[in-house]
């Protein structure tokens, strides 16, 4: 691509499903053509994969865009930050190679994410009756404690007592709650988060404002992408309450998490995957019966890239990927792992679901009611074929074709791009 030619502007990319849609692969192929990519929320709960030749990298804080050298990657004020894991991503970066001198900057206003919320969360769930399935990596702690106003920031790594004076009550408070839930809580506590507090000096020199950085990037034409982790059914106001993650998944919240303007965002992209999948608790409408279930998670690889957890699996679901459409304001859709679908004779898309007489389309607020609907069901005819080999639409089979062409009308969005494999290469754009 020539200078010339090079995209400009704001692109967001967002999970439509519930996460693990493969929003990794796209960044890492959008990646090449921007200058800046940027997290806007989570934390290590996230768990991006990306292939790069043979070698493959799991990344769960730093953005998927850090493997494409020279890039400018942030992690916006939205994300919590999980300051020992972080290090322990940088470092295992380095060691495999990778330079990040002056690559990465850390939102000056993000929420550390310290040992206690850790505990807290694995207590909570432990204790809980209705439990979320959560990744036990402290998020939703440690966003009750940004809510909460007792939150620490990134900036209060540069004033010493009033760092202490937070931290030691996010330690008491964190006492105090796990000894009420019945939970043994070790006396290493304070040495875990002291342990965790060392590394404060080597992230401030990592602090930025990433709302400026971007905003003076878009100001002088360059491209910055913002990376959002998990899904839209997973988002804390539109997913499938209470079984979501603590933040706001959806596009709207790239523009809070990094601190622009969403007047300053240009391009949505919603990642589907080519079937849909999901891990922790809560209703999968389209869920497959159990040998089906064992098959599509086999050929698809379907386990938790941060827990290794087995994802329950299902076919495409149109209804929430409307609703994704809808609430996202999407521009175009991604479609990832088409391949994984490759040799199954039939395919079938969730077009509504039954609710005793009635069909629905529109995806309900009820998650209760959203655990006992019949899907409505549309069969279409499997290619049978292999399509890693594709990279343009017209080398793929008819009937491939076809189903990317119901996923397009049924959704409302343009498809932009196929993913057929786990490599770079294994890409089809079509625009
Ligand atoms: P938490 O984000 O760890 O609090 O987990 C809340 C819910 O979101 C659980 O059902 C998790 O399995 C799910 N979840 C969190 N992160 C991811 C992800 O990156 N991919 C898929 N599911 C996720």
């Amino acid at each position: 691509m020539s200078e010339s030619e090079r995209p400009s502007g704001c692109t967001v990319i967002v999970g439509c499903q519930w996460g693990d849609e493969g929003k990794g692969k796209i960044v890492d192929v959008l990646a090449e053509d921007v200058d800046i990519i940027a997290r806007y929320q989570g934390g290590a709960n996230a768990g991006h994969t990306v292939h790069v030749g043979d070698e493959e990298f799991v990344l769960h804080q730093i953005p998927s865009g850090i493997l494409h050298r020279g890039k400018r990657c942030l992690l916006g004020n939205g994300v919590v930050l999980d300051i020992v894991q972080f290090f322990e991503e940088y470092h295992a970066l380095q060691a495999r190679g990778v330079d990040l001198e002056g690559r990465i900057g850390v939102s000056e206003r993000a929420h550390l994410l310290l040992p206690y919320h850790r505990l807290l969360d694995k207590a909570d769930e432990c204790q809980a009756t209705r439990k979320i399935g959560t990744t036990g990596r402290g998020i939703g702690p440690a966003y009750e404690s940004k809510a909460g106003r007792s939150g620490v920031r990134v900036a209060d790594l540069a004033n010493p007592s009033r760092l202490q004076e937070l931290v030691a009550a996010g330690v008491e408070h964190a006492e105090r709650r796990l000894a009420a839930l019945g939970q043994e809580y070790s006396s290493e506590l304070q040495g875990a988060v002291d342990d965790a507090l060392s590394l404060g000096e080597a992230l401030q020199a990592l602090a930025a404002d990433t709302g400026l950085e971007i905003m003076q990037a878009l100001r002088s034409d360059k491209a910055v992408l913002l990376e959002g982790a998990q899904g839209t059914a997973l988002d804390l106001d539109h997913g499938t309450y209470p079984f979501v993650t603590s933040s706001n998944t959806t596009a709207a919240a790239a523009a809070t998490g990094v601190g622009i303007g969403p007047t300053a965002i240009s391009r949505v992209i919603g990642v589907v995957k080519a079937y849909t999948t999901r891990v922790g608790n809560g209703p999968l409408p389209s869920a497959f019966d159990e040998e089906m279930d064992k098959h599509v998670r086999e050929l698809g690889g379907e386990f938790g890239a941060t827990t290794g957890r087995p994802r329950r699996c299902g076919w495409f679901d149109a209804v929430l990927a409307r609703y994704s459409a809808r609430v996202n304001g999407l521009t175009g859709l991604a479609v990832t792992k088409l391949d994984v679908l490759d040799t199954l004779p039939e395919i079938s898309i969730v077009t509504g679901y039954r609710i005793g007489a009635d069909v629905v389309e529109e995806f309900p607020a009820d998650t209760w009611s959203l655990g006992t609907v019949e899907p409505v069901l549309e069969t279409v005819p499997g290619w049978e074929a292999s399509t890693c080999d594709a990279r343009r639409l017209e080398d793929l089979p008819s009937a491939a074709r076809h189903y990317l062409d119901r996923i397009q009308e049924l959704t409302g969005a343009p498809v932009e791009m196929i993913s057929v494999g786990t490599k770079r290469s294994q890409i089809i754009r079509s625009v």
